[in-house]
């Protein structure tokens, strides 16, 4: 089986997604593409990753997250209905987890709603990130080639990334880092104004990071 996530998110870069399903194709392995990062961003009217590329007969499953582009919590598994019939019997994760609520459900199809009518929200995200790059270029600042609205500020020690969080709390981001010791990075995503930003940690992944939900 190969695993692969569509938009990496600490760093912003776009997995190579037509060479892993060729390696997957060639080897007859079962593909899974998590794309939390990438649906609602990529492809026509936020379709994804796979769309993206123009994959979507290519990917086995594709799962994601409810919570970050469709403003609600839970997530999502999409395949063949031979597939997710299997699921539904044998995950255990799915048997024992409670089902969704129905207000997380109608949240979540209502942001579905509007991605798919309402494209000028999709088309700002893209040039709100297209003038955020640029702002963070002309500061001098290293985003690491992000090609997404997930964009990294290398900044090289803690040192550098605590006093760098100070001003964004005073506006719309507070930092929050709990684990202080291996933060080299600050991670602000573009988002329409519709979405505010909360602060989040990722321990395992090390850096301090800001992100909306
Ligand atoms: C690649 C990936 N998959 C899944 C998740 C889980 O998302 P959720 O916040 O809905 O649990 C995340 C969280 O950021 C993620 O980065």
């Amino acid at each position: 089986m190969v695993v692969v996530e569509g938009v990496y998110s600490m760093e912003g870069h776009i997995c190579r997604l037509p060479e892993i399903a060729k390696i997957a194709e060639d080897y007859s392995a079962f593909s899974v593409l998590d794309d939390a990062h990438g649906f609602g961003v990529l492809g026509r009217q936020g379709r994804g990753t796979v769309d993206h590329f123009g994959l979507n007969e290519k990917v086995d499953v594709i799962c994601g997250s409810l919570s970050k582009s469709l403003a609600s919590t839970g997530g999502f598994v999409a395949g063949t209905r031979d597939v997710i019939e299997y699921l539904r019997s044998h995950s255990k994760q799915t048997i024992f987890s409670a089902a969704l609520s129905p207000s997380q459900a109608a949240t979540a199809m209502a942001a579905l709603e509007i991605m798919q009518t309402e494209p000028e929200h999709h088309e700002r995200l893209w040039s709100n990130t297209r003038k955020y790059r640029a702002i963070l270029k002309n500061l001098g600042l290293d985003t690491w080639e992000s090609e997404t609205p997930a964009v990294p500020i290398v900044l090289g020690s803690k040192e550098r990334v605590y006093p760098s969080g100070r001003p964004c709390s005073k506006r719309v981001c507070s930092p929050c880092c709990r684990s202080p010791r291996r933060c080299r990075r600050a991670r602000i995503s573009s988002a329409p104004p519709s979405r505010r930003c909360t602060p989040t940690n990722s321990l395992n992944a090390s850096p301090t990071r800001w992100r909306t939900r």
